[in-house]
């Protein structure tokens, strides 16, 4: 597959997420990773089966198929795959005849993890990075549904590694109130397995963003943090005066080079009481802006450290792709 991202065997070894595993129900999915058409299904056993989409025996698409019983059954001829995308029926043979060795079909890695299938087209060369706040039990989690942007999913990294944008593209939700000038930043390990910085902001605080802060002062403080984990992993905390922090885990996974899927999960140590859905009101209304500035832009972002003009506000994003430039070179 051709492609600045398609092609490269190192973004093939990363986990991506492709979908919520609530929406991997009694029907096949259909998703696209790297270019590549994949369809997904939940096996007898419970475990989730990734392949191409392709029938072994015609081509067919089986995500146009059916699951029955634990079995995906191909909508052409019926051939039926079970477990691990082992071919266990061919219809048309006498029964107790065995399938042809080829017709398994070739699983790709897949596993589920903070409510989101992931897949891993080569052999995975990191683990999908930790959030601890998962097992601990001070804090929920909150799913959002997963978007399709048009834009390069490095376009995205880029976009959420930088608080510069947020007094202009952020002016309806929280970033009015900014200051434009980005104090230095100290880029370092945020902990193990995250790269980033920290600092303050004033956020805007009204309506729906109040039941996020859970204050309702018109403007509030937020500490931050903002990092990344290769290749496209971006992890935003928030931390509020009131002890109340907000974790989000920002994530871009390439359809193709420039096309993405964008979910993000949230954790929070609140006290329940404000609903899922309005609390992530406010960040998915955040994350349309960002979508809404993103699609206007062409191609994928230059990665190289010349091509872009950047400033030392750009010092984070610059550092990422110094670092996936490294790993895409092997
Ligand atoms: S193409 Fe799938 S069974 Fe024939
Ligand atoms: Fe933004």
């Amino acid at each position: 597959m051709n492609g600045i991202l398609c092609g490269s065997d190192a973004l093939a070894s990363a986990w991506y997420p492709v979908a919520r595993s609530v929406e991997l129900g009694p029907s096949p999915l259909s998703v696209t990773l790297l270019g590549r058409k994949l369809v997904l299904f939940r096996s007898a056993d419970g475990n989730v089966v990734a392949a191409s989409d392709r029938c072994p025996h015609r081509e067919a698409p089986l995500s146009k198929g059916i699951v029955e019983n634990g079995c995906l059954v191909c909508p052409y001829h019926g051939w039926t795959y079970g477990d691990e995308g082992r071919c266990v029926r061919v219809p048309s043979s006498n029964e107790g005849v065995p399938p042809p060795p080829r017709a398994h079909l070739a699983p790709h890695h897949a596993t589920e993890k903070y409510g989101l299938v992931w897949i891993c087209l080569g052999q995975p060369g990191a683990p999908i990075p930790t959030i601890a706040e998962e097992d601990d039990a001070a804090y929920r989690r909150i799913n959002t549904p997963v978007d399709v942007w048009r834009t390069s999913a490095t376009r995205m990294v880029d976009n959420f590694l930088d608080i510069s944008h947020f007094p202009y593209v952020h002016v309806a939700t929280f970033g009015r109130a900014q200051d434009t000038l980005v104090p230095k930043i100290e880029l370092g390990p945020l902990d193990e397995e995250w790269i980033g910085y920290r600092y303050e902001v004033l956020a805007n605080n009204t309506d729906i963003g109040a039941l996020s802060s859970g204050q309702s002062s018109g403007v509030v403080e937020r500490a931050m943090s903002t990092g990344f984990n290769l290749p496209f992993n971006v992890r935003s905390t928030i931390t509020y005066g009131t002890g109340l922090s907000h974790i989000l885990l920002l994530l871009s996974t390439p359809i193709d080079d420039v096309t993405s899927y964008f979910t993000f999960v949230v954790w929070r140590n609140d006290d329940f009481s404000v609903s899922a859905e309005e609390i992530i009101r406010f960040d998915l209304a955040i994350g349309a802006e960002d979508k809404m500035m993103l699609e206007k832009l062409d191609g994928v972002l230059p990665l190289d450290q010349t091509t872009l003009v950047s400033v030392q506000a750009d010092k984070c994003s610059a550092e990422w792709r110094r670092r996936l430039i490294e790993l895409m070179a092997g």
